[in-house]
């Protein structure tokens, strides 16, 4: 398949430009940033101008297209900004899917939507967090991810001709990063194992950049007409944490979230398209960077 990625540049971008490509599809990141050891093409389209990407859609008749540009960071822009720019993208990149009749197109949502750190308070209704688990944005980065989501069931409602998906991937871990390189939030992987305050606002999600990467392929690839608009949990089988959840989080002693087991389950992703998460930090953390770990090492 011919697949545009749209944030082919960033951090998971990288990972999923190197999944399709070694799955043997024609790739193209459009960003406004390089992609550094990519091979495949890369076109600098600013998103923020929706007759540039249509005109070029048009031309390329891609057979998918990957939706990962955004500004990625909650907080990290005024609240107004990264509303504005983060549905507008994804207006922009749907829409131009639709009118054009590109086969498939997969948004990247956020676990956010499910309102975790709210400043009044967040609770569980229960525990392993899944698709049906009700949304309560509280900051626009997360509700920008529900419009996002929104946006992708619209235009399922609209036409049969493009399937459209959207996938919540947990906090992205790139490669480099299990070696000491910062992670999103500027800290490593091991403060962040190390601080449990640092990962207790999501929840202990992460998941690997590449597994998130072969979650695109298998969605691409696999999913059928059926699943129009379903929105997917895509995060690693643990947590990102050197105790049991039910040890860390106050809520989740009652629901038998007990040895290494996630809050989130993506097991929606396993029985609908097969893929399942095959790294973790007990797989990726280099001996270096383990002998970092504060505490005893849960693996
Ligand atoms: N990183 C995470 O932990 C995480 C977790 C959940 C969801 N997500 C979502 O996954 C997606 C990818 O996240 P990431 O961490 O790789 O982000 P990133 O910030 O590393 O990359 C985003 C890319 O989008 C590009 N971009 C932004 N605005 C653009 C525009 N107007 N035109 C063209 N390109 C533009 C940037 O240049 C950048 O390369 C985002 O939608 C993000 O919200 C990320």
């Amino acid at each position: 398949m011919k697949i545009l990625v749209t944030g082919g540049a960033g951090r998971l971008g990288r990972s999923t430009l190197a999944a399709l490509s070694a799955a043997g599809h024609e790739v193209v990141s459009v960003d406004r940033a390089t992609a550094p050891d990519f091979d495949g093409r890369q076109v600098d389209i600013d998103l923020a101008h929706p007759t540039a990407f249509s005109g070029f859609v048009a031309a390329e008749a891609p057979d998918a297209i990957v939706h990962l540009a955004a500004i990625a960071v909650p907080f990290s822009a005024p609240e107004g900004v990264i509303l504005d720019t983060n549905s507008r993208l994804a207006f922009t990149v749907l829409d131009a899917a639709r009118e054009h009749g590109v086969a498939r197109v997969l948004a990247a949502s956020s676990p956010t939507v499910m309102g975790y750190g709210s400043p009044t308070g967040w609770e569980p209704d229960y525990l392993p967090l899944d698709e049906e688990h009700r949304a309560r944005p509280w900051n626009a980065y997360a509700l920008s991810k529900q419009l996002v989501e929104n946006l992708v069931a619209m235009f399922a409602r609209q036409q049969t001709s493009t399937l459209f998906g959207a996938f919540r991937p947990c906090f992205v871990i790139s490669p480099g990063e299990w070696s000491g390189e910062p992670t999103q939030q500027g800290h490593t992987v091991v403060d962040r194992l190390n601080d449990p305050s640092l990962a207790a606002v999501s929840l202990f999600n992460y998941v690997d950049a590449r597994d998130a990467a072969d979650f695109v392929v298998a969605w691409v690839e696999r999913a059928g007409a059926d699943a129009n608009g379903e929105v997917f949990f895509v995060g690693a089988a643990d947590a990102l944490a050197l105790a049991p959840l039910s040890e860390l989080l106050p809520y989740a002693a009652a629901t038998g979230l007990d040895g290494t087991a996630p809050a989130f389950s993506s097991a929606h992703a396993t029985d609908r398209l097969g893929w399942a998460p095959t790294r973790s930090w007990r797989t990726e953390l280099p001996p270096e960077q383990r002998a970092l770990l504060a505490g005893p090492d849960a693996s």
